[in-house]
């Protein structure tokens, strides 16, 4: 009876000593894969293309996601108050590189820590952001992709479609400093070639519809930055220009593809895919984020959406489809 119990008690110890060395060989392993923490700060196709492109650079880089890396994924849903926490979480989780997406995360990831490297994905001005010292010189543990829009490009492309156009309205949020710069470069850009311009200021996603409908009263047509709240909300901004007929230039393929009516703009995927080589670089040792110059792109691509296009009773001159993408065609 007695040799029965023992055998028991040595059955169940030995039993425990093998999980307990699988399972440390499991962690081991773990530890053994570098993490890179990536904080998003909204859903909106603009942004899922560019963490898409994320992955696919870092695997073309060698680092595949589940294979030789773990990717811990935070999404802040627009909500700028969750993002402290989600910074924190992403550290917690031992991050090794860290990827902010869109302004506010990686701002939010600069307040969290200034030692891990952080890689900034498709932000319009780190400058500005208070990002970085300079783009050229980045200074601390911040390095990445610039996603600044060729505005000028843009407004001579709207004039090229739109010749009668007098006045423009510029639709952002108070909340983000990247529209604020952009604003600004495009008011530059918009009062250079005569036009009159006016800034609607929204400062939430609940404002949007009634500010566009004033909007399309005042002016002759739209013109939206790189701003992350109007773009999480596309479809109503759409809506309601398409009531009055009034033609939307914003800064990116995806808002075209949208509903907007051109623009001249860089490839979202192909900013993640330089976002995801840079973090590559970092985690292999090969780069240091303090000297490692901004990444910036020097031209887009002219995207226009032929159905809004016939929608809005436009004809788009020979010379600027011959050299476009076209989006939206019925
Ligand atoms: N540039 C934006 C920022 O700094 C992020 C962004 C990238 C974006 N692509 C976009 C915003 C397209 C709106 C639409 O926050």
């Amino acid at each position: 009876m007695k040799s029965k119990k023992l055998l028991a008690v040595i059955s169940v110890l030995v039993l425990f000593l093998i999980v307990s060395f699988f399972t440390e060989k499991n962690e081991e392993k773990k530890e053994d894969v570098p993490t890179v923490g990536v904080l998003q700060f909204v859903s909106h196709p603009a942004l899922d293309e560019i963490y898409r492109g994320i992955k696919d650079g870092l695997k073309e880089s060698g680092y595949e996601d589940g294979k030789n890396l773990k990717i811990a994924f935070q999404n802040g849903q627009a909500d700028q108050s969750k993002l402290a926490t989600m910074s924190q979480q992403l550290i917690d989780k031992k991050s090794d590189v860290l990827i902010g997406i869109a302004t506010p995360a990686a701002q939010a990831l600069a307040n969290s820590t200034s030692d891990i490297p952080i890689v900034l994905g498709a932000i319009t001005d780190p400058v500005s952001a208070g990002l970085v010292e300079t783009n050229e010189k980045p200074g601390r543990n911040i390095t990445g992709v610039s996603d600044k829009s060729p505005v000028d490009a843009q407004f001579d492309l709207a004039l090229e479609l739109l010749p009668d156009a007098k006045s423009v309205g510029i639709l952002y949020s108070s909340a983000e400093e990247n529209s604020k710069y952009q604003a600004a470069e495009a008011e530059k850009a918009a009062k250079a070639l005569g036009l009159t311009a006016k800034s609607y200021v929204v400062p939430s996603s609940n404002e949007i519809a009634q500010t566009v409908q004033v909007m399309s009263g005042e002016v002759d047509f739209i013109y939206i930055p790189t701003d992350n709240t109007i773009a999480n909300a596309m479809q109503t901004v759409v809506n309601e220009a398409n009531k009055s007929k009034t033609p939307i230039i914003p800064s990116v393929d995806t808002m075209v593809e949208e509903g907007g009516l051109a623009t001249v703009g860089i490839n979202q995927y192909e900013l993640g895919v330089q976002t995801g080589k840079m973090a590559a670089d970092i985690l292999a040792g090969k780069s240091d984020p303090a000297t490692t110059p901004i990444y910036t792109f020097e031209t887009g691509d002219v995207i226009i959406n032929e159905a809004q296009a016939k929608k809005l009773g436009l004809t788009i001159p020979e010379n600027v489809v011959e050299d476009a993408k076209l989006v939206g065609t019925e």
